[in-house]
Protein backbone atom coordinates (compact mmCIF):
# COMPACT_ATOMS: atom_id res chain seq x y z
CA UNK A 1 0.00 0.00 0.00
CA UNK A 2 1.37 3.55 -0.56
CA UNK A 3 1.04 6.74 1.81
CA UNK A 4 -2.67 7.96 0.40
CA UNK A 5 -4.08 4.27 0.47
CA UNK A 6 -2.63 3.11 3.64
CA UNK A 7 -4.48 6.78 5.03
CA UNK A 8 -7.56 6.02 3.03
CA UNK A 9 -7.37 2.70 5.04
CA UNK A 10 -7.28 4.29 8.20
CA UNK A 11 -10.51 6.28 8.30
CA UNK A 12 -11.94 4.54 11.18
CA UNK A 13 -8.59 4.42 13.45
CA UNK A 14 -7.82 8.08 13.06
CA UNK A 15 -11.59 8.91 14.14
CA UNK A 16 -11.32 6.97 17.44
CA UNK A 17 -7.62 7.92 18.24
CA UNK A 18 -9.26 11.44 17.76
CA UNK A 19 -12.01 10.73 19.91
CA UNK A 20 -9.52 9.49 22.95
CA UNK A 21 -8.30 12.97 22.43
CA UNK A 22 -11.23 15.29 21.97
CA UNK A 23 -12.92 13.89 25.46
CA UNK A 24 -10.04 15.14 27.56
CA UNK A 25 -11.70 18.87 28.55
CA UNK A 26 -7.75 20.31 28.97
CA UNK A 27 -9.07 23.98 29.09
CA UNK A 28 -6.00 25.96 30.12
CA UNK A 29 -7.81 29.06 31.53
CA UNK A 30 -9.66 27.14 34.40
CA UNK A 31 -7.51 25.64 37.41
CA UNK A 32 -10.00 22.89 38.01
CA UNK A 33 -9.15 21.52 34.56
CA UNK A 34 -4.99 21.29 35.52
CA UNK A 35 -5.73 17.06 35.74
CA UNK A 36 -7.06 17.35 32.20
CA UNK A 37 -4.19 19.73 31.30
CA UNK A 38 -1.64 16.52 32.80
CA UNK A 39 -3.54 14.00 31.26
CA UNK A 40 -3.73 15.41 27.74
CA UNK A 41 0.15 16.40 27.61
CA UNK A 42 0.57 12.61 28.75
CA UNK A 43 -1.61 11.77 25.62
CA UNK A 44 0.10 13.38 22.58
CA UNK A 45 3.40 12.51 24.54
CA UNK A 46 2.80 8.62 24.34
CA UNK A 47 1.33 9.35 20.66
CA UNK A 48 4.38 11.17 19.76
CA UNK A 49 6.26 7.64 20.77
CA UNK A 50 4.20 5.75 18.98
CA UNK A 51 4.70 7.46 16.06
CA UNK A 52 8.22 6.80 16.46
CA UNK A 53 9.71 9.94 17.81
CA UNK A 54 13.01 9.90 20.34
CA UNK A 55 13.24 11.63 23.48
CA UNK A 56 9.58 12.29 24.20
CA UNK A 57 9.20 14.83 27.37
CA UNK A 58 7.01 16.20 29.53
CA UNK A 59 8.53 19.61 30.01
CA UNK A 60 7.07 21.35 33.35
CA UNK A 61 6.58 24.93 32.79
CA UNK A 62 5.09 27.82 35.65
CA UNK A 63 1.99 26.83 33.67
CA UNK A 64 0.64 24.11 31.94
CA UNK A 65 3.60 21.51 30.53
CA UNK A 66 4.94 21.37 27.01
CA UNK A 67 5.42 18.12 25.24
CA UNK A 68 8.84 17.74 23.07
CA UNK A 69 9.75 14.91 20.92
CA UNK A 70 12.37 14.66 18.11
CA UNK A 71 13.28 12.30 15.28
CA UNK A 72 16.72 13.41 14.67
CA UNK A 73 17.48 9.88 12.17
CA UNK A 74 17.98 11.42 8.35
CA UNK A 75 21.26 12.94 7.95
CA UNK A 76 21.77 15.92 5.34
CA UNK A 77 17.75 16.44 5.23
CA UNK A 78 15.95 19.31 6.29
CA UNK A 79 15.14 19.99 10.26
CA UNK A 80 11.31 21.02 10.87
CA UNK A 81 10.16 22.37 14.05
CA UNK A 82 6.20 21.11 14.29
CA UNK A 83 4.16 23.24 16.94
CA UNK A 84 0.52 23.23 18.07
CA UNK A 85 -1.50 23.20 21.47
CA UNK A 86 -3.21 20.38 23.01
CA UNK A 87 -4.95 23.02 25.17
CA UNK A 88 -8.73 24.48 24.95
CA UNK A 89 -10.89 27.19 25.09
CA UNK A 90 -13.67 26.89 28.11
CA UNK A 91 -16.70 25.14 26.77
CA UNK A 92 -19.08 27.43 28.12
CA UNK A 93 -21.96 27.92 27.44
CA UNK A 94 -23.05 24.55 27.97
CA UNK A 95 -26.37 24.20 27.31
CA UNK A 96 -25.50 25.70 23.76
CA UNK A 97 -24.14 23.13 22.50
CA UNK A 98 -25.93 20.16 20.49
CA UNK A 99 -23.92 17.30 21.62
CA UNK A 100 -21.68 17.69 25.11
CA UNK A 101 -18.56 19.94 24.39
CA UNK A 102 -15.92 16.78 25.33
CA UNK A 103 -18.06 14.08 23.73
CA UNK A 104 -17.03 13.69 19.95
CA UNK A 105 -19.89 13.57 17.83
CA UNK A 106 -20.26 13.22 13.90
CA UNK A 107 -22.98 14.86 12.34
CA UNK A 108 -23.41 15.16 8.64
CA UNK A 109 -20.21 15.87 7.30
CA UNK A 110 -18.45 17.17 10.56
CA UNK A 111 -17.49 16.00 13.49
CA UNK A 112 -18.27 18.33 17.03
CA UNK A 113 -17.03 18.77 19.96
CA UNK A 114 -14.24 21.11 21.49
CA UNK A 115 -10.98 20.86 20.02
CA UNK A 116 -11.87 19.41 17.37
CA UNK A 117 -10.44 22.49 14.83
CA UNK A 118 -8.78 24.64 17.54
CA UNK A 119 -6.13 22.32 17.59
CA UNK A 120 -6.22 18.89 19.12
CA UNK A 121 -7.79 18.00 15.09
CA UNK A 122 -5.51 19.55 13.84
CA UNK A 123 -2.49 18.24 15.91
CA UNK A 124 -4.07 14.89 15.55
CA UNK A 125 -3.44 15.46 11.49
CA UNK A 126 -0.03 15.60 11.71
CA UNK A 127 0.40 12.73 14.30
CA UNK A 128 -1.41 10.77 12.11
CA UNK A 129 0.46 11.59 9.07
CA UNK A 130 3.94 10.78 10.88
CA UNK A 131 2.59 7.09 12.08
CA UNK A 132 1.04 7.09 8.16
CA UNK A 133 5.19 7.25 7.23
CA UNK A 134 6.15 5.44 9.67
CA UNK A 135 4.10 2.37 9.24
CA UNK A 136 4.28 2.88 5.10
CA UNK A 137 8.23 3.82 4.82
CA UNK A 138 9.68 2.73 8.37
CA UNK A 139 11.42 5.87 8.57
CA UNK A 140 10.96 9.70 8.81
CA UNK A 141 12.65 11.16 5.29
CA UNK A 142 13.02 14.71 7.66
CA UNK A 143 14.35 15.40 10.63
CA UNK A 144 11.22 16.42 13.04
CA UNK A 145 10.70 18.30 16.02
CA UNK A 146 7.61 18.23 17.63
CA UNK A 147 6.55 20.54 20.17
CA UNK A 148 2.69 20.83 21.83
CA UNK A 149 2.12 23.07 24.21
CA UNK A 150 -0.99 23.46 26.59
CA UNK A 151 -0.74 27.15 27.44
CA UNK A 152 -1.37 28.92 23.86
CA UNK A 153 -5.06 29.53 24.85
CA UNK A 154 -4.04 31.83 28.07
CA UNK A 155 -1.44 33.77 26.00
CA UNK A 156 1.37 31.31 25.77
CA UNK A 157 2.81 33.06 28.86
CA UNK A 158 5.96 30.41 29.55
CA UNK A 159 7.35 30.06 26.50
CA UNK A 160 8.82 33.21 25.70
CA UNK A 161 10.95 31.82 28.60
CA UNK A 162 11.41 28.20 27.04
CA UNK A 163 12.24 29.48 24.16
CA UNK A 164 15.16 31.70 25.26
CA UNK A 165 16.34 28.91 27.40
CA UNK A 166 15.76 26.52 24.83
CA UNK A 167 17.60 27.46 21.32
CA UNK A 168 19.30 24.46 21.14
CA UNK A 169 16.81 22.03 21.08
CA UNK A 170 13.85 24.63 18.98
CA UNK A 171 16.35 25.52 16.19
CA UNK A 172 15.02 24.20 12.70
CA UNK A 173 15.01 25.10 9.04
CA UNK A 174 12.03 25.82 9.46
CA UNK A 175 8.33 26.05 11.81
CA UNK A 176 5.45 24.09 10.67
CA UNK A 177 1.71 25.28 12.59
CA UNK A 178 -1.87 23.68 11.72
CA UNK A 179 -3.80 26.12 13.71
CA UNK A 180 -5.29 28.08 11.59
CA UNK A 181 -7.79 28.34 9.34
CA UNK A 182 -8.81 28.06 5.05
CA UNK A 183 -10.22 30.35 3.53
CA UNK A 184 -13.51 28.58 2.43
CA UNK A 185 -14.48 25.10 1.77
CA UNK A 186 -12.65 23.72 -1.23
CA UNK A 187 -10.24 26.55 -0.81
CA UNK A 188 -6.87 25.13 0.80
CA UNK A 189 -4.61 28.11 2.52
CA UNK A 190 -1.22 29.00 3.67
CA UNK A 191 -1.49 31.40 6.03
CA UNK A 192 2.28 34.04 5.70
CA UNK A 193 0.18 36.47 8.57
CA UNK A 194 -1.06 37.02 11.77
CA UNK A 195 -2.46 39.74 14.06
CA UNK A 196 -0.58 39.83 17.73
CA UNK A 197 -2.75 39.94 20.77
CA UNK A 198 -2.63 41.84 23.69
CA UNK A 199 -5.26 41.03 26.40
CA UNK A 200 -6.26 43.20 29.25
CA UNK A 201 -8.44 43.10 32.68
CA UNK A 202 -10.11 46.39 34.04
CA UNK A 203 -11.21 46.78 37.65
CA UNK A 204 -12.79 50.14 38.50
CA UNK A 205 -13.75 50.40 42.11
CA UNK A 206 -16.55 52.99 43.83
CA UNK A 207 -18.33 52.48 46.54
CA UNK A 208 -15.97 50.36 49.22
CA UNK A 209 -19.28 47.91 48.93
CA UNK A 210 -22.55 47.62 47.84
CA UNK A 211 -24.86 50.01 48.06
CA UNK A 212 -28.92 50.05 48.12
CA UNK A 213 -29.30 51.93 44.93
CA UNK A 214 -32.47 53.64 46.45
CA UNK A 215 -30.67 54.67 49.82
CA UNK A 216 -27.68 56.29 47.77
CA UNK A 217 -28.21 56.40 44.09
CA UNK A 218 -28.23 59.91 42.86
CA UNK A 219 -25.39 61.10 44.92
CA UNK A 220 -22.55 58.10 44.61
CA UNK A 221 -20.42 57.23 41.39
CA UNK A 222 -22.01 53.85 39.55
CA UNK A 223 -18.96 52.09 38.56
CA UNK A 224 -20.55 49.79 35.94
CA UNK A 225 -21.99 53.17 34.37
CA UNK A 226 -18.37 54.83 34.53
CA UNK A 227 -17.20 51.64 32.63
CA UNK A 228 -19.45 51.48 29.94
CA UNK A 229 -18.78 55.48 29.49
CA UNK A 230 -15.20 54.73 29.10
CA UNK A 231 -15.14 52.24 26.50
CA UNK A 232 -18.48 54.24 24.47
CA UNK A 233 -15.01 56.73 24.13
CA UNK A 234 -13.17 54.05 23.11
CA UNK A 235 -14.12 53.80 19.38
CA UNK A 236 -15.03 56.94 17.00
CA UNK A 237 -17.66 57.09 14.65
CA UNK A 238 -15.65 55.97 11.81
CA UNK A 239 -15.10 52.40 14.15
CA UNK A 240 -11.42 53.51 14.89
CA UNK A 241 -9.81 53.28 17.85
CA UNK A 242 -9.84 56.52 19.96
CA UNK A 243 -6.70 56.12 21.68
CA UNK A 244 -3.88 58.62 20.36
CA UNK A 245 -0.60 56.97 19.26
CA UNK A 246 -2.81 53.69 18.33
CA UNK A 247 -2.42 53.99 14.19
CA UNK A 248 0.87 55.53 14.61
CA UNK A 249 2.79 52.43 13.33
CA UNK A 250 0.44 50.69 11.42
CA UNK A 251 2.03 49.36 8.02
CA UNK A 252 0.80 50.42 5.52
CA UNK A 253 -0.32 47.46 2.74
CA UNK A 254 1.36 47.97 -1.02
CA UNK A 255 -0.09 48.07 -3.89
CA UNK A 256 0.64 45.00 -5.10
CA UNK A 257 -0.18 42.42 -1.56
CA UNK A 258 -3.41 44.77 -1.46
CA UNK A 259 -4.81 43.77 -4.89
CA UNK A 260 -3.54 39.62 -4.10
CA UNK A 261 -5.69 40.01 -0.59
CA UNK A 262 -8.76 41.57 -1.89
CA UNK A 263 -8.87 39.47 -5.09
CA UNK A 264 -8.97 36.20 -3.14
CA UNK A 265 -12.15 34.03 -3.68
CA UNK A 266 -13.00 35.24 -0.12
CA UNK A 267 -17.37 35.90 -0.18
CA UNK A 268 -18.52 38.94 2.04
CA UNK A 269 -22.20 36.92 1.73
CA UNK A 270 -20.81 33.72 3.28
CA UNK A 271 -19.14 36.15 5.95
CA UNK A 272 -22.41 37.64 6.69
CA UNK A 273 -24.17 34.79 6.68
CA UNK A 274 -21.65 32.77 9.26
CA UNK A 275 -21.59 35.67 11.77
CA UNK A 276 -25.66 36.14 12.03
CA UNK A 277 -25.99 39.77 12.70
CA UNK A 278 -28.29 42.28 11.32
CA UNK A 279 -25.80 44.23 10.11
CA UNK A 280 -21.94 44.73 10.21
CA UNK A 281 -19.43 47.87 11.22
CA UNK A 282 -15.54 48.24 10.31
CA UNK A 283 -12.81 51.02 10.34
CA UNK A 284 -14.39 53.19 7.52
CA UNK A 285 -12.03 52.95 4.66
CA UNK A 286 -10.82 49.73 4.33
CA UNK A 287 -12.34 46.32 2.76
CA UNK A 288 -13.73 43.71 4.79
CA UNK A 289 -10.55 41.57 4.14
CA UNK A 290 -8.64 44.52 5.38
CA UNK A 291 -10.42 45.31 8.48
CA UNK A 292 -10.54 41.44 9.18
CA UNK A 293 -6.24 40.62 8.73
CA UNK A 294 -4.33 43.87 8.17
CA UNK A 295 -6.03 46.40 10.68
CA UNK A 296 -5.40 46.58 14.53
CA UNK A 297 -8.70 46.74 16.88
CA UNK A 298 -9.44 46.87 20.31
CA UNK A 299 -12.74 44.37 21.21
CA UNK A 300 -14.31 44.32 24.62
CA UNK A 301 -14.55 40.15 25.27
CA UNK A 302 -16.72 40.26 28.80
CA UNK A 303 -17.94 42.90 30.82
CA UNK A 304 -19.43 41.81 34.89
CA UNK A 305 -20.28 43.61 37.91
CA UNK A 306 -23.59 44.05 39.94
CA UNK A 307 -26.63 41.62 39.69
CA UNK A 308 -27.00 39.74 37.20
CA UNK A 309 -28.83 36.76 38.82
CA UNK A 310 -32.44 35.93 38.82
CA UNK A 311 -35.44 38.58 39.50
CA UNK A 312 -34.37 41.99 40.68
CA UNK A 313 -31.37 43.01 42.72
CA UNK A 314 -31.50 47.19 43.30
CA UNK A 315 -27.51 48.14 44.29
CA UNK A 316 -24.83 50.44 43.42
CA UNK A 317 -22.39 47.84 42.61
CA UNK A 318 -19.10 48.30 44.22
CA UNK A 319 -17.17 47.46 41.72
CA UNK A 320 -17.19 46.82 37.75
CA UNK A 321 -14.67 44.37 35.67
CA UNK A 322 -14.11 44.11 31.85
CA UNK A 323 -12.06 42.03 29.86
CA UNK A 324 -10.84 43.17 26.63
CA UNK A 325 -8.08 43.05 24.36
CA UNK A 326 -6.52 44.85 20.79
CA UNK A 327 -5.25 42.53 17.72
CA UNK A 328 -1.80 44.32 16.63
CA UNK A 329 -0.78 44.18 13.17
CA UNK A 330 2.69 45.19 11.54
CA UNK A 331 4.32 47.37 12.86
CA UNK A 332 2.97 47.93 16.09
CA UNK A 333 4.64 47.38 19.40
CA UNK A 334 2.77 45.64 21.81
CA UNK A 335 4.45 46.97 24.78
CA UNK A 336 3.76 50.79 23.42
CA UNK A 337 -0.23 49.92 22.67
CA UNK A 338 -0.02 48.84 26.59
CA UNK A 339 1.31 51.91 27.31
CA UNK A 340 -0.94 53.79 25.06
CA UNK A 341 -4.75 52.09 26.50
CA UNK A 342 -3.72 53.14 30.34
CA UNK A 343 -2.73 56.52 29.62
CA UNK A 344 -6.36 57.12 27.67
CA UNK A 345 -8.14 54.96 30.45
CA UNK A 346 -5.88 57.07 32.93
CA UNK A 347 -7.04 60.32 30.82
CA UNK A 348 -10.68 59.22 30.43
CA UNK A 349 -11.88 58.06 33.85
CA UNK A 350 -12.91 60.37 37.27
CA UNK A 351 -11.18 60.75 40.08
CA UNK A 352 -14.39 59.49 41.65
CA UNK A 353 -13.37 55.73 41.01
CA UNK A 354 -10.16 53.92 41.33
CA UNK A 355 -8.95 51.72 38.58
CA UNK A 356 -6.62 48.58 38.19
CA UNK A 357 -5.17 47.40 34.60
CA UNK A 358 -3.94 44.20 34.55
CA UNK A 359 -1.70 42.91 31.40
CA UNK A 360 -2.62 39.25 31.18
CA UNK A 361 -0.35 38.44 28.07
CA UNK A 362 1.25 40.72 25.04
CA UNK A 363 2.27 39.99 21.78
CA UNK A 364 3.17 41.73 18.16
CA UNK A 365 1.35 40.60 14.73
CA UNK A 366 3.69 37.98 12.57
CA UNK A 367 3.68 38.55 8.53
CA UNK A 368 6.17 36.84 6.48
CA UNK A 369 7.28 36.28 2.83
CA UNK A 370 6.69 33.01 1.42
CA UNK A 371 9.42 32.21 -1.01
CA UNK A 372 11.62 29.99 0.51
CA UNK A 373 11.40 26.90 -1.36
CA UNK A 374 9.53 25.00 1.37
CA UNK A 375 5.92 26.56 0.45
CA UNK A 376 6.47 25.37 -2.58
CA UNK A 377 6.59 21.74 -1.61
CA UNK A 378 3.72 22.85 0.87
CA UNK A 379 1.76 23.82 -1.94
CA UNK A 380 1.98 21.05 -4.00
CA UNK A 381 1.21 18.85 -0.95
CA UNK A 382 -2.21 20.45 -0.35
CA UNK A 383 -2.78 20.20 -4.03
CA UNK A 384 -2.23 16.40 -3.89
CA UNK A 385 -4.20 16.23 -0.22
CA UNK A 386 -7.38 18.28 -1.29
CA UNK A 387 -7.47 18.04 -5.07
CA UNK A 388 -7.16 22.20 -5.60
CA UNK A 389 -4.60 24.68 -5.60
CA UNK A 390 -3.96 26.55 -2.44
CA UNK A 391 -4.21 30.13 -1.52
CA UNK A 392 -1.92 32.19 0.21
CA UNK A 393 -3.92 34.51 3.28
CA UNK A 394 -3.50 36.65 5.92
CA UNK A 395 -5.79 35.84 9.17
CA UNK A 396 -6.81 37.68 11.94
CA UNK A 397 -6.09 35.40 14.85
CA UNK A 398 -3.24 35.56 16.70
CA UNK A 399 -0.71 32.37 17.31
CA UNK A 400 2.03 34.36 20.08
CA UNK A 401 4.71 31.44 19.36
CA UNK A 402 5.09 32.02 15.83
CA UNK A 403 6.10 35.33 15.95
CA UNK A 404 8.62 34.04 18.96
CA UNK A 405 10.26 31.77 16.84
CA UNK A 406 10.06 33.74 13.45
CA UNK A 407 12.01 36.67 15.06
CA UNK A 408 14.35 34.19 17.55
CA UNK A 409 15.35 32.27 14.19
CA UNK A 410 14.67 33.78 11.36
CA UNK A 411 13.14 30.79 9.85
CA UNK A 412 10.21 30.34 7.71
CA UNK A 413 7.06 29.95 9.11
CA UNK A 414 4.13 26.88 7.06
CA UNK A 415 1.15 27.64 8.48
CA UNK A 416 -0.83 25.08 6.88
CA UNK A 417 -4.68 25.25 8.48
CA UNK A 418 -7.59 22.83 8.10
CA UNK A 419 -10.14 24.63 9.78
CA UNK A 420 -13.26 26.77 8.40
CA UNK A 421 -13.97 30.23 9.58
CA UNK A 422 -17.66 29.04 10.42
CA UNK A 423 -16.49 26.13 12.05
CA UNK A 424 -17.15 27.73 15.95
CA UNK A 425 -13.66 27.38 17.79
CA UNK A 426 -13.71 29.19 20.13
CA UNK A 427 -17.70 28.69 20.51
CA UNK A 428 -20.59 26.05 21.02
CA UNK A 429 -20.83 23.58 18.50
CA UNK A 430 -17.29 23.86 17.31
CA UNK A 431 -16.62 21.33 14.44
CA UNK A 432 -14.22 20.29 11.90
CA UNK A 433 -15.29 19.52 8.39
CA UNK A 434 -14.22 15.39 7.84
CA UNK A 435 -13.06 16.40 4.40
CA UNK A 436 -10.65 18.62 5.96
CA UNK A 437 -9.81 16.46 8.30
CA UNK A 438 -8.71 13.69 6.28
CA UNK A 439 -7.38 15.67 3.36
CA UNK A 440 -5.29 17.39 6.03
CA UNK A 441 -3.80 14.08 7.02
CA UNK A 442 -2.73 13.09 3.35
CA UNK A 443 -1.66 16.57 2.61
CA UNK A 444 0.36 17.01 5.87
CA UNK A 445 2.13 13.22 4.87
CA UNK A 446 2.43 14.42 1.46
CA UNK A 447 4.45 17.71 2.91
CA UNK A 448 7.21 15.86 4.83
CA UNK A 449 7.67 13.25 2.32
CA UNK A 450 8.15 15.97 -0.29
CA UNK A 451 10.60 17.94 2.03
CA UNK A 452 12.59 14.88 2.06
CA UNK A 453 13.03 14.87 -1.36
CA UNK A 454 14.29 18.48 -1.45
N1 LIG B 1 -5.83 28.88 16.52
C1 LIG B 1 -6.08 30.16 17.09
C2 LIG B 1 -5.50 31.30 16.29
C3 LIG B 1 -6.12 31.52 14.95
C4 LIG B 1 -7.46 31.39 14.74
C5 LIG B 1 -5.32 31.89 13.90
C6 LIG B 1 -8.00 31.60 13.50
C7 LIG B 1 -5.86 32.11 12.67
C8 LIG B 1 -7.21 31.96 12.46
C9 LIG B 1 -5.49 30.19 18.49
O1 LIG B 1 -5.77 29.02 19.22
C10 LIG B 1 -6.13 31.30 19.25
O2 LIG B 1 -7.31 31.26 19.48
N2 LIG B 1 -5.33 32.27 19.66
C11 LIG B 1 -5.80 33.33 20.48
C12 LIG B 1 -4.63 34.09 21.00
C13 LIG B 1 -4.16 33.76 22.35
C14 LIG B 1 -3.01 34.68 22.71
C15 LIG B 1 -5.18 33.71 23.43
C16 LIG B 1 -6.58 34.32 19.69
O3 LIG B 1 -6.30 34.55 18.51
O4 LIG B 1 -7.49 34.90 20.27
MN1 LIG C 1 -5.43 27.38 18.14
MN1 LIG D 1 -7.88 29.21 19.92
Amino acid sequence: MNLTEYIDSEHEAHLSELYEFLRIPSVSAQSEHKPDIERAAKWVAEKLRAAGLDNVEILPTKMHPLVYGESLRAPGKPTVLFYGHYDVQPAEPLNLWTSPAFEPTIRGENLYGRGTADDKGQVHIHIRALDAIMKTAGKLPINLKVMIEGEEEVGSVSLWEFVNTNKARLKADALVVSDTGMLARGVPSITYGLRGLNYYQIEIAGPAQDLHSGIFGGAVPNPITILCELFAKLHDKNSRVAIPGFYDDVAALSKAESKALNSLPWKASEFKKTVGAPGLSGEKGFSMVEQLWTRPTLELNGIWGGYTGEGAKTVIPSKAYAKFSTRLVPNQYAEKITRAVERQIRKLLPNTVKFKLEVHSQGKAWVAPYTHPFFEVAHNALEKGFGKRAVFIREGGSIPFVTQMHDTFKVPCILLGFGLPDENAHAPDEHIALENYFGGIKAVAQFYEGLGKL
